[in-house]
């Protein structure tokens, strides 16, 4: 079974009329591939770039265009329309429909729909950068923001960029990808603020980065992940109130807010103070931890025998290096036993057959969830990830984001985890 990031979350798209409409096909393709549901409203301007087929056909449902259809009204009114959706999504949004919405006139579906709901808003403005520039628009669109404390207006965009008018500057709606990102950022991502630290008093432990087994004194076998993922879920789960150990192999970053940071080179260092940070948890604590996320990238093979000096070049050609097998560090954290932490977290780091290798990594170390990344891609040093979310329950798939909003959204999955409605943790 494949879910997303937007499971069962259902989003009422407004199509307003501008050259962007045709991108609001793609986000409804995007947002359904992410597991969400999607009815369409479309604007009598918006049905002169899109067609009301075009997005039935992708959404699966009947679109809606004018306020008073007795058919409609039967089926689903303007008011149950606002009431089924957990968001309402403006793409684009015209400087027309920003007007509306900013000063309550309601003389169509879209807007009406807009002063109706109660729901939160996210608007991806599009229009002539002299439009978007101009003090009236600002002035809506500054007025808009002032609702943000009410049931919540949030924008996306406008980008910068070449539009289709010919003109340069800021008015291009932001593409498809970044309004599912700031989609997924109100549905789902945590905000967490001081009073919101649903893991205070867990213990968590965190591996992040490579490991370098050394060869000689002046050599050694590394890889290239970059530490960047772990640290932002070290960071994400010390944000939500978790004591966090970070066992880190070497890397160029800081030590994030609020962590404890223990420094390994080898995968048998790294080994050794995970089982130490685990039964101690946390200088302050006792016991098992209850988190272990183990992100590292532990080389899989270290030499036999580390040469006391170093390798010198001779007659004899190249040294053959008889490399053995470093111990699986996440096989044994997840074995059961009375150190077990409740929720073991591994990573699937693949290049090919993505979900089968991260399923069978799951069961093959005894693991509760793995996130798989695909490598082949732009991952190692890069700031964003795509992931897949790989549990006994199904495999979610997240689109990719920065880093850190990965690790907000696996720390909002864990603290979710140990609420005491899911049943699943003694703790609870
Ligand atoms: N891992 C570990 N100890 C090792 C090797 C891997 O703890 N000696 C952990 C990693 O931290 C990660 C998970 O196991 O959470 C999967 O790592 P990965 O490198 O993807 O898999 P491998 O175990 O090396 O398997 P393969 O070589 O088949 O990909």
């Amino acid at each position: 079974m494949t879910t997303g990031a937007l499971q069962s979350r259902k989003i009422l798209l407004i199509v307003g009329g501008g050259i962007a409409a045709y991108k609001a096909l793609e986000l409804v393709r995007l947002i359904r591939k992410a597991g969400g549901e999607v009815q369409a409203v479309l604007t009598k301007a918006g049905a002169e770039f899109v067609t009301p087929l075009s997005l039935a056909a992708l959404t699966g449902h009947p679109v809606r265009q004018t306020l008073f259809m007795p058919d409609d009204e039967t089926a689903m009114g303007h008011i149950e329309l606002s009431r089924w959706a957990d968001l309402i999504v403006v793409a684009p949004a015209t400087a027309g429909l920003i007007a509306k919405a900013a000063n309550g006139l309601a003389d169509d579906l879209a807007s009406t729909t807009l002063i109706a709901t109660d729901k939160k808003t996210l608007l991806a403005p599009a229009m002539n950068v002299r439009m978007w520039l101009h003090p009236a628009v600002q002035a809506n669109v500054a007025r808009l923001k002032g609702f943000e404390g009410f049931h919540g207006m949030a924008l996306v965009g406008p980008d910068e960029g070449e539009m289709a008018c010919g003109e340069f500057g800021p008015g291009r709606m932001a593409e498809p990808a970044a309004i599912l990102q700031s989609i997924i950022d109100l549905l789902i991502a945590p905000a967490p603020s001081g009073a919101e630290r649903p893991l205070t008093g867990r213990k968590a432990v965190v591996t992040a980065g490579p490991t370098f087994e050394a060869i000689d004194p002046v050599r050694g076998l590394t890889n290239r992940s970059s530490g960047k993922q772990g640290y932002a879920i070290a960071s994400a789960l010390a944000a939500l109130g978790a004591q966090v150990t970070l066992v880190s192999g070497p890397t160029g970053l800081a030590v994030p807010v609020g962590v404890t940071r223990v420094d390994v080179e080898s995968a048998l260092d790294m080994k050794a103070a995970t089982e130490a940070a685990l039964s101690s948890g946390h200088a302050s604590g006792h016991g098992p931890a209850d988190i272990a996320v183990l992100s590292a990238a532990v080389a899989d093979w270290r030499v036999d025998t580390i040469a006391g000096g170093k390798i010198k070049k001779g007659p004899g050609g190249p040294p053959t290096l008889a490399l053995i097998e470093n111990p699986d560090i996440l096989a044994g954290v997840a074995a059961p036993g009375p150190m077990r932490p409740a929720l073991v977290i591994g990573f699937a780091a693949e290049t090919t057959d993505l979900e089968a290798n991260a399923r069978a990594k799951l069961s093959r170390k005894g693991c509760d969830w793995i996130v798989g990344n695909d490598v082949s891609d732009d991952v190692f040093g890069s700031d964003g990830n795509a992931v897949l979310l790989v549990t006994r329950e199904g495999t979610e798939s997240w689109p990719r984001q920065p880093k850190s909003a990965i690790a907000g959204a696996l720390a909002a999955r864990i603290a979710d985890h140990f609420k005491p409605h899911s049943g699943i943790d003694g703790k609870a």
